[in-house]
């Protein structure tokens, strides 16, 4: 009996198949009612007494070593059926789908495009400000009612710490660290503490633009505006410049543009008026260049600001300011751009 073992697990030992079938048939031979180690146990009631222990362990050992054979071979042919049944092919190439860019990035990258092309550079300050680069240097006095025009966000614990509420900043920080002639375009994130609707929300994007050098007039700035406003919304956008004021220009304009979506001649966009404003803009009030240790005697400069939510929804006709941030694919989708 020791030896019909000893050839029974040389067998198993040995076995191995890739098919089912076979496993099955091995499994019949061996643990079956009728196989061959149900035989064995039957056998082993005519076993002498002293040799039961010895023969005993030897037919459990062969017991165990069908069932771990089995095991280990059907795990590996359910491992093969999973790799060539299966639908994924790993050799293809990955899909993808080419992005888009966001409609902000479009139009920042376009006005940064048309400013490069008249010598404009470009430069970028910090978000988080404070005081003196946000309003103090811009020529907001103290207690100043103009620095209720923006709803800062302060940080609590540090009054003079705050999130810039407009890139003007940045003018101060160039003028700062730069002799004239200055001529650069800052775009940048801004902050304001407003109440999220269609048309306002407490984070949007602003441009702005710094041209500083001896003899530089309003007419320059005119026509570096004109120029932007053709190149941006096309030939036959005309423009006008009002009055306005911010504390640091003077004199200090806003510009319309002809209304793009009706021509001029009056729609809900344009408030039935045919303009639409686009722009702040002025000189750069002597006092700012003094702030920033330029000789207001011998230099003069004008500087400008502008919303990139608004264009982009003056020229792509958007009108709930929301949609920007909102990242749904389908609005991002109709975005389609090479730059
Ligand atoms: N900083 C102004 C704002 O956020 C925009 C602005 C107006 C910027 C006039 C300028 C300027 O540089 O000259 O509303």
């Amino acid at each position: 009996m020791k030896d019909k073992i000893k050839i029974y697990l040389s067998e198993v030992e040995s076995f191995t198949t890739d098919t089912i079938d076979q496993l099955e048939a091995f499994r019949i031979k061996f643990l079956s009612k009728k196989g061959l180690i149900p035989a064995l146990f039957a056998d082993f009631k005519n076993v002498a007494p002293v040799d039961r222990k010895e023969l005993g362990q030897h037919i459990n050992t062969l017991k165990q070593a069908v069932q771990q054979k089995i095991v280990s071979i059907k795990e590996s042919i359910d491992q093969k059926t999973v790799s060539t049944n299966s639908s994924i092919d790993l050799t293809l190439p990955g899909e993808s789908e080419i992005g888009t860019r966001h409609p902000l990035s479009i139009v920042r990258n376009e006005i940064i495009d048309i400013f490069s092309r008249i010598g404009f550079s470009v430069s970028e300050g910090p978000e988080i400000e404070d005081d003196f680069h946000n309003f103090t240097a811009l020529n907001f006095v103290e207690n100043h009612p103009a620095r209720d025009m923006q709803d800062t966000f302060f940080i609590e614990t540090d009054p003079d710490i705050l999130l810039r509420t407009h890139t003007s900043s940045v003018q101060v920080r160039i003028m700062e660290n730069t002799q004239p002639p200055i001529r650069t375009i800052s775009p940048g994130r801004v902050f304001r503490n407003e109440a999220i609707s269609a048309r306002a929300h407490c984070i949007f994007h602003q441009v702005e633009g710094l041209y500083i050098d001896t003899d530089v007039s309003f007419a320059d700035l005119k026509h570096t505006l004109f120029y932007f406003a053709k190149e941006l919304f096309g030939e036959k956008t005309k423009t006008r410049f009002r009055p306005s004021y911010f504390p640091f220009t003077e004199p200090s304009a806003e510009m319309d543009i002809s209304c793009n979506i009706c021509g001029g001649k009056g729609c809900n966009i344009c408030k039935y008026t045919g303009w639409v404003e686009i722009l702040g803009c002025g000189m750069v009030d002597p006092n700012v260049l003094e702030n920033c240790n330029i000789d207001s005697e011998k230099y003069t400069g004008y500087a400008f600001g502008m919303g990139i939510e608004r264009i982009t929804m003056l020229k792509y006709q958007i009108n709930d300011l929301r949609l920007y941030f909102e990242n749904d694919i389908r609005f991002l989708r109709q975005f389609e751009s090479t730059n």
